[in-house]
């Protein structure tokens, strides 16, 4: 597929850098056609390297204009250069190397480096985008104090931002200005930040708790400045919440936001000046909904945290990536469950670490939490290394307990401020810290695959005792065929007629005690273990991974009744929610069952009841209700399907379908009553409470709208006169999923006639008809892709038209013809050559083309497709490769 197959680099070929870097003085020039970077390393060889190894410098796409060593021009015969990587074999133990590249900021289509989104200069450095920008030892092991200044017109670019703390700017000649920043934390250039553009911003103040001010201000195009009050105050709850939670002071005297449109992730923790895609800080009431602001607010302390676990304490290479994602994730979602609902978060999490990481997990891209080798890097920013890692910290935290876990952190941090260190050394220093030996906790680490856990109990009523039995074992994944047995904590209670019963385990049984005695953590570390408990006067209902302490499948042969009683008796929400969750599986599975033999559908009684109650009763959490109330997504289904002879979209499709609409009629009453009993008159707050609310209303609504007219006539007076955009972006999702033609159609264009002029909200609007299930979808995306809301240059953009259409369309997507999946490819070969980041991830899901019954052939026919092109970007050439394998 290309004439040099790309390079795999593997974890075990570390080597420490030749030289050490003590000082990086960096000029930007920027002009309207292009940039000139003036670098000067100083530079030490490294005493722990080999004496003899040679100095290499990372560079791509660059035009070198002059390398000189002590202000000496090099000769051409004293360096060596290729596409990748330019070699000083004899460099002076110290010297300082100044170079001058020129570089292309308004060409650069990747996103990475630097580059142009819209009117403003910024950059994306991690993980290897500063090598587009000037020769460097781009390494995240090599740490240097940064000096940067930047000069350019001073009419376009009144802004120019970098990391750390700036001098006052200099005017120059020629209408053009200057400004130099000083970064006194050494930092890897992956950390490295510049910004240039017309901006303005808010700004607030943070007192720490050591007593300094630090000024806080959020830069956006003027027409965005009503829209970051929500991210101020996330990022001041944020600070405040590290201080508490986990001592950590801001270390600098300004932190810096600043929104950009075109950007291929989330956001980047750069120091000082975290930049943002737009998508995850702007937030306005009228446009932003409940999920868009939970999402600004995990995403603005994600970003905040990483300045300790991330900067302070940084990764020593790329494999160990997951030290700081999968901590940050961990660090994050904690914040979010203090700030709003715990359980929901849980839910929410969970549900994504099932539906993806399980998948990625079982699929062709199988990899470890600490990858051995890759192609590309930037195909292992993955929802394994994120969330599955911040799974494994999280089961830390559960065997330490939270102070244990604490004193482990503290020690982390202090033991390695200011060092680039490897997973080992965070798993060390809880070990440390803690006295708990975690060395076959290890093997979360290394070992891929999903845990398969089988739970089975035996009561003895006449002993009064309950033996629960826990096996375990884990798939094969590529390249690791066998697995050992790991470390797995199983939180659990026993549900008794009357609620959870007291646990006491036979004497020599391990599993931590906690005050409250109707709640244990077992730890099963050996394939299979029996755990036995005393004193057990009923037959129990086991509640088993509460708060799913351990990211594993769990098998357990629980009867409709058992199920029933877990959802509506056990203390953990999040396991009521899973019973909710297995209910709803097994119904659907039986539903499928009846739809494939041509026979009668028949929907289990008791879960209907199970559900009326929920909605009938107004104690209960909202939020909960509503996660409860919202079957399993049809991707998840074709998952679970997969490993049992391959999916079948259309009866999926048909069987989810057809069980809405009979817990549609069957409580028809409830759901109106529930709708109405949850409209409020109070103003709009981004509330715990109110998001609940507002989530179990408008899931009320979809089930109405679905149920025939007079909901849709109920969904339509909403999207009328809602005041919010969750309100109304969910009576819009109503009506085109369940409305006739013509309804669905008004309601689309008078949507984008009323927010043609907010990017944001009319992507949401591209995201709803590339999830519609109507017959035409696939048509109307094609000419979505010729309106003038839509730009392939734009990575916001792309996910919201062709990613909602592979992964959350999956009956169109899917189609028999084969042409959902020429859509896709189409998009790839286009985007391959532009932005491969974006291309290589819009993949995924032609990767598990063995998934589906009667289509694998047609998917892999069109991954061939692209195999043989021209050319392939390391990226996408990674994920075929793969994916073909
Ligand atoms: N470190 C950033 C974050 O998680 C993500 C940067 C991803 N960049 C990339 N090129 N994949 O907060
Ligand atoms: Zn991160």
């Amino acid at each position: 597929m290309r004439d040099a197959q790309p390079k795999v680099i593997y974890r075990k070929e570390y080597q420490v850098p030749a030289f050490l870097l003590e000082r990086t003085e960096l000029t930007f020039e920027l002009f309207e056609d292009h940039a000139v970077v003036t670098s000067q390393l100083h530079l030490r060889r490294n005493p722990e390297a080999d004496s003899g190894a040679a100095l290499e410098l990372n560079g791509q796409e660059l035009e070198l204009l002059e390398i000189a060593i002590d202000g000496r021009e090099l000769a051409p015969d004293e360096y060596h250069r290729d596409d990748e990587l330019l070699t000083i074999a004899r460099a002076p133990a110290q010297c300082v190397l100044r170079c001058r590249t020129r570089i292309h900021p308004q060409d650069n289509t990747s996103l990475e480096g630097l580059y142009k989104s819209r009117t403003m200069f910024c950059t994306q450095c991690e993980a290897e985008g500063f090598r587009k920008i000037t020769y460097f030892p781009d390494r995240p092991d090599v740490m240097s104090v940064f000096d940067v200044t930047i000069e350019a017109d001073q009419a376009l670019y009144p802004v120019l931002l970098s990391n750390g703390n700036p001098a006052p700017p200099e005017a120059l000649a020629n209408g053009r200005h200057r400004v130099r920043w000083h970064d006194p934390h050494p930092k890897p250039a992956y950390l490295f930040a510049l910004v240039a553009g017309d901006l303005h911003y808010v700004e607030d103040r943070f007192r720490t708790c050591g007593g300094r001010d630090v000024t806080l201000r959020i830069y956006v195009e003027e027409k965005d400045l009503d829209k970051c009050a929500h991210a101020m105050d996330s990022l001041i709850q944020s600070m405040r919440w590290d201080e508490e939670t986990y001592g950590r002071e801001y270390d600098l005297d300004i932190f810096n936001i600043v929104a950009v449109d075109d950007f291929n992730m989330g956001a980047m923790e750069n120091k000082g000046l975290n930049i943002f895609n737009s998508s995850c800080v702007l937030c306005r009431p009228d446009i932003t909904t409940d999920a868009g602001f939970e999402r600004v607010q995990a995403i603005v302390a994600h970003e905040y945290f990483h300045n300790w676990s991330g900067n302070r304490v940084t990764c020593r290479d790329w494999f160990q990536l997951s030290l700081k994602e999968g901590f940050t994730v961990f660090r994050d979602a904690e914040f979010s469950a203090d700030m709003g609902s715990r359980t929901v978060k849980r839910i929410e999490d969970v549900s994504l670490l099932r539906t993806a990481q399980f998948a990625e997990d079982a699929g062709p891209m199988a990899h470890p939490v600490r990858p051995d080798s890759f192609i590309e890097i930037s195909n292992f920013y993955t929802v394994t290394i994120y969330e599955k890692g911040a799974e494994v910290v999280r089961m830390i935290h559960t065997l330490l307990g939270p102070d244990l876990f604490r004193q482990g952190s503290d020690l982390y941090f202090e033991r390695h401020d200011g060092q680039a260190v490897t997973c080992e050394e965070f798993v060390r220093a809880m070990e440390d810290a803690s006295g708990v030996d975690l060395s076959q906790f290890r093997l979360w680490y290394s070992q891929a695959g999903t845990p398969r856990l089988v739970a089975s109990g035996h009561y003895d009523a006449g002993a009064a005792r309950y033996t629960l039995t826990l096996r375990q074992s884990c798939p094969a994944t590529p390249g690791q065929p066998h697995k050992e047995p790991m470390t797995i904590p199983v939180a659990l209670g026993l549900l008794g007629t009357a609620g959870n019963l007291p646990l006491r385990l036979a004497d020599d049984q391990p599993g931590g005690e906690t005050a409250d005695n109707t709640h244990r953590v077992l730890e099963l570390s050996r394939e299979e273990q029996s755990f036995c408990f005393e004193g057990v006067m009923e037959a129990p209902v086991p509640a088993l991974l509460r708060g799913f302490s351990a990211p594993v499948t769990l098998e357990y042969d629980y009867s409709t009744a058992d199920l029933c009683a877990l959802m509506s008796r056990e203390a953990d929400g999040f396991v009521r929610w899973d019973a909710s969750q297995q209910l709803a599986l097994r119904v659907l599975s039986d539903t499928q069952g009846q739809l494939a033999a041509d026979s009668a559908v028949v929907v289990e009684p008791q879960f209907l009841e199970a559900l009326g109650a929920l909605l009938a009763d107004p104690d209960l959490d909202p939020a909960m209700v509503a996660e409860m109330l919202r079957l399993p997504a049809e991707g998840y289904l074709a998952e679970l399907a997969a490993g049992q002879g391959g999916a079948d979209v259309d009866i999926i499709h048909q069987a989810r379908q057809m069980l809405r609409s009979t817990i549609a009629s069957a409580h028809a009453d409830l759901f109106a009553d529930c709708y109405q009993r949850l409209v409020t008159s109070a103003p709009f707050a981004p509330t715990a409470e109110q998001i609940g609310a507002r989530s179990l209303r408008n899931m009320c609504l979809d089930y109405l709208a679905l149920d025939g007219a007079e909901g849709l006539q109920l969904a339509q007076s909403q999207f009328d006169t809602a005041t919010n955009m969750t309100d109304r972006l969910a009576a819009l999702q109503a009506i085109a999923q369940h409305g006739p033609d013509q309804q669905r159609d008004a309601a689309l264009a008078r949507f984008y006639a009323d927010w043609e002029q907010e990017t944001l909200v009319v992507n949401q609007w591209l995201q709803v008809q590339a999830a519609m299930p109507v017959a035409d979808a696939l048509e109307r995306v094609r000419a979505l892709l010729a309106h003038p809301a839509f730009d392939i240059r734009n990575p916001n953009k792309v996910r919201s038209l062709i990613g909602a259409f592979s992964n959350a369309n999956p009956v169109n997507f899917h189609r028999a013809d084969g042409e959902g999946y020429r859509l896709l490819a189409d998009i790839i070969e286009q985007l391959d050559s532009r932005n491969p980041q974006i291309a290589a991830r819009l993949l995924t899901p032609l990767t598990k083309w063995r998934n589906y019954r009667g289509r694998g052939e047609q998917m892999r026919a069109q991954l061939q497709r692209l195999a043989a092109m021209p050319t392939v970007s390391r990226d996408v050439y990674e994920v075929l490769d793969k994916a073909l394998a």
